[in-house]
C-alpha cells in the first residue's frame, strides 16, 4: 500500500516522540514492502513563530491533501500565562480538528500487565481494564460563540449540540461496542444540562438499531469516580467534547503514564492521528519524552487501513519494550532509556520480532 502522510510534529516534545513513531513506520514499511510518504507542515507555537498563524493555510492544505494526519504535541508555556494573547497555539489544533471535520476522537485505555505496579490504583483494581473512549471533537463548549464584555469581567462560552452531530459519533460507539465487550455507557450530566438530556434522546433512539449493546447512563461526576474505583465496569464510553477530554487524562492514570495513550481522530473524510499527551516542555529536547503514545498512534494510523497485521506487530513491539523494562523515566527510575533508545528498540523490533536483545 501507498500512503503520503501528513507529519504536523508541533511543539515542544511533538517533535521528538514523532520522529519515532516515523521509524517505525519505516519498519513497517520496509517488512511488509508499503511505500509511505512523509510531508511536514507546521501548527502551534513553532507556526506562530514562523508565520503568525498557528496553523497556516499551507498546512490545512497539505493535511486535505494527504491520506492521513501524524500529529506530535502543542502548546507553549510562553502563551499560557497571557490571556490577553490573540492567537493561541492549542488554536492551531482546534481549527485543523473542525476544518478536517474530525468529529470522533477514540482514546483506547488499557493497563498493560508489565505495568500494572506504575499506577497509584492498586493492581487489582485497575487489572484486565480495557476502555475505548468516544469523545466527540468538534461540538460542544469548546466550539461555541464566546463573549466578554467590555470590562472584561463577565465571559461566557455556549455549549450547543445538534442531533447530527450526536448521531455520527454514536453510531462509530455502538459499532465498536459490537467488536468488544457490547457495553456502551453515554457519560453526561443530564440532571443539569439540556445537552446532555439531548444526547440521552438521541442515542436511545438510535440503540434501538443496535439490540445487542448493552447502553448504560452515567452522569460524569459519577463516571469520573467510577474510573478509578472500578474501571474494569467500562467496555465503550461515549462522551461530549469536553468531558472526554478530562476522562481521559483522568483515565490514563490507570495505564501508568499518560506517555502511553495513542488516539485517533476521524472523520468521514480524513483522519489524525496524535498522541494524547501534551509538549510537556519542561522535557523538551532532554531525550526523556515517552515516545510509546505516538508510536500508539501509528498503530492505529495502519488500522484505519485495514493494515491490522502491521499494526499488531508495532503493538507486539510496544509490548515487549514494557516487558523488558526498554522504558523511558516516567516508567523506569532505575535504568532509564532515553525516548531515541526506545524508539530504536520497537523499530528493531518490528524489522526482526524473533531477535528482540538485537543491541539491548
Ligand atoms: C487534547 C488536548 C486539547 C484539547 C488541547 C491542546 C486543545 O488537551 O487533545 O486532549 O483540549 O482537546
Ligand atoms: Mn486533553
Amino acid at each position: 500500500m501507498k500512503l503520503e502522510i501528513a507529519v504536523l510534529a508541533g511543539d515542544g516534545i511533538g517533535p521528538e516522540v514523532t520522529a519515532q513513531a516515523i521509524k517505525s513506520l519505516e519498519a513497517i514499511a520496509h517488512s511488509f514492502d508499503h511505500t509511505f510518504l512523509f510531508k511536514e507542515g507546521l501548527v502551534g507555537a513553532i507556526a506562530i513563530d514562523k508565520t503568525g498563524d498557528a496553523l497556516p493555510q499551507e498546512t490545512l492544505d497539505l493535511c486535505a491533501a494527504t491520506d492521513a494526519v501524524l500529529f506530535g504535541a502543542i502548546g507553549d508555556p510562553k502563551y499560557d500565562n497571557n490571556p490577553g494573547s490573540k492567537v493561541r497555539p492549542e488554536q492551531g489544533l482546534l481549527k485543523l480538528r473542525k476544518e478536517l471535520g474530525l468529529y470522533a476522537n477514540i482514546r483506547p485505555v488499557k493497563a498493560y500487565p508489565t505495568l500494572l505496579e506504575h499506577s497509584p490504583l492498586k493492581r487489582h483494581i485497575i487489572e484486565g481494564t480495557d476502555i475505548a473512549i468516544y469523545r466527540e471533537l468538534t461540538g460542544g463548549i469548546y466550539f461555541g460563540k464566546k463573549t466578554l464584555n467590555d470590562e472584561g469581567t463577565v465571559a461566557s462560552d455556549l455549549c450547543e449540540y445538534s442531533k447530527e452531530e450526536i448521531e455520527r459519533i454514536a453510531h462509530l460507539a455502538f459499532k465498536e461496542a459490537l467488536k468488544r465487550k457490547k457495553k456502551l455507557t453515554l457519560v453526561d450530566k443530564a440532571n443539569v444540562l439540556e445537552t446532555s438530556r439531548l444526547w440521552r434522546k438521541v442515542v436511545t433512539e438510535l440503540a434501538t438499531a443496535y439490540p445487542e449493546v448493552q447502553l448504560d447512563f452515567m452522569f460524569v461526576d459519577n463516571a469520573a469516580m467510577q474510573l478509578i474505583l472500578n474501571p474494569k465496569s467500562f467496555d465503550v464510553i461515549l462522551t461530549e467534547n469536553m468531558f472526554g477530554d478530562i476522562l481521559s487524562d483522568e483515565a490514563s492514570v490507570i495505564g501508568g503514564s499518560i506517555g502511553l495513550l495513542a488516539s485517533a481522530s476521524i472523520g468521514d473524510k480524513f483522519a489524525m492521528f496524535e498522541p494524547i499527551h501534551g509538549s510537556y516542555p519542561q522535557a523538551t529536547g532532554k531525550g526523556i519524552a515517552n515516545p510509546i503514545a505516538a508510536i500508539l498512534s501509528v498503530a492505529m494510523l495502519l488500522r484505519h487501513f485495514n493494515l491490522n497485521e502491521e499494526a499488531a506487530v508495532i503493538e507486539q513491539g510496544v509490548e515487549k519494550a514494557l516487558e523488558l523494562h526498554i522504558t523511558t523515566p516516567d516508567l523506569n527510575s532505575h535504568q532509564p532509556l532515553s525516548t531515541q533508545k526506545v524508539g530504536d528498540f520497537i523499530a528493531d523490533y518490528i524489522t526482526n520480532p524473533f531477535d528482540t536483545n538485537v543491541n539491548f
